[in-house]
């Protein structure tokens, strides 16, 4: 029987391109690399697949409880959230490859103990889009990686750098599949899970993103705190001049989910400033700057209205940012309306 016949057979494919494949080949283009980035990947991969498996209500009982906030052995039940940091952590810190690590439901930086420290700095966001976690709507983690390049004891000065500084970034989206979208620099290629090997296998490959696209997303119950100049941009895009087609409109209210329409079809996601939030309400360090990345290497474009996200001297770990990102021409786009009526 020959290879294909009996990888037919079997519906089993026998030559894959696992993620970890695809990055232990793309490792070959730097000499010096020493696989590391393999390692770290590897590892938080098994915490991606880990808050898969709970995301699918896998281990129903200990996750929720039959009967409210303890499960049926009577432990307190860990949520959701808190369960995806412990997952991510865990294997981050376990992998040898890391020194210190930012995450959204952590106040202060995480040092990694030195007997298990390696170069490398991750920010991440575990479990993104939290009220979107109870209604089944799909989630994601997000994730950005630097290189420490200081000498001496990891410190802030570390993680606070541009998010053009970032080797590698990307997201899992915990969908009606899960896949993960990674770039380490050199485009962007996205892996589905395939529960039955538990390998995530190049589905996607070098992704762009259109340079326009016919959806716009984000927020509309905020119009009323909108500057003039995303006011105007939404006004026209539902109600462009004669001869000019409108857009639609979706809104998941998860980030990862947004984006990786955004990526998939083009058009513009926007998290602008708003009377709440007058610096938008994303963060910085590990939600911006990770899918700025993306977009930027899949040909797109991330701003904050007026500057390139990945350009921003970061301040604070925890800091927000207003963003605007997408397809190139929708982008440019809205870019002209703020500087038309915000400046
Ligand atoms: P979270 O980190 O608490 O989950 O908040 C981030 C989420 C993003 O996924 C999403 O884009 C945004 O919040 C939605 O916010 P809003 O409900 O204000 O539209
Ligand atoms: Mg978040």
């Amino acid at each position: 029987m020959s290879g294909e016949q009996a990888s037919s057979q079997y519906g089993i494919e026998t030559d894959s391109m696992t993620l970890q494949r695809f990055v232990l080949q793309e490792q070959k283009f730097y000499p010096e690399a020493s696989g590391e980035l393999t390692s770290l990947l590897t590892s938080m991969l098994v915490a991606v697949k880990a808050i898969a498996s709970a995301t699918q209500k896998a281990g129903l009982a200990k996750l929720y409880g039959i009967a409210g906030q303890t499960n049926v052995q009577g432990e307190e039940v860990k949520k959701l959230d808190v369960l995806s940091n412990e997952l991510m952590i865990n294997m981050l810190k376990s992998s040898y490859t890391t020194c210190l690590l930012v995450s959204e439901e952590n106040d202060e930086l995480i040092e990694v103990e030195e007997k298990k420290r390696g170069s490398y700095i991750v920010t991440f966001d575990p479990l993104d889009g939290s009220s979107n976690i109870d209604c089944l709507v799909s989630i994601g983690t997000i994730f950005g990686i630097y290189k420490k390049r200081s000498e001496g004891e990891p410190n802030e000065s570390d993680v606070l750098r541009p998010g053009k500084e970032m080797v590698a970034a990307g997201y899992a989206l915990y969908g009606s599949a899960t896949m993960v979208v990674l770039s380490t620099g050199n485009g962007v290629n996205g892996f589905t899970l395939d529960p039955s090997i538990g390998e995530f296998i190049l589905t996607h490959p070098n992704m762009k993103c259109k340079s326009k696209g016919s959806i716009y997303s984000l927020n509309e119950g905020y119009a009323k705190t909108w500057s003039k100049g995303i006011t105007e941009y939404i006004r026209t895009r539902k109600d462009p001049e004669p001869g000019k087609k409108s857009m639609g409109q979706r809104y998941v209210g998860s980030m990862v989910a947004d984006v990786h329409r955004t990526l998939l079809n083009g058009g513009i996601f926007l998290y602008p400033p708003t009377s709440a939030a007058p610096n938008g309400k994303l963060r910085l360090l590990y939600e911006c700057n990770p899918m700025a990345f993306i977009m930027e290497q899949a040909g797109g474009l991330a701003t904050t209205g007026t500057h390139r996200i990945l350009d921003i001297q970061p301040t604070s770990i925890h800091q927000r940012a207003p963003i605007i990102l997408g397809s190139k021409e929708d982008v440019d786009e809205a870019v002209e309306f703020i500087r038309k009526y915000d400046s």
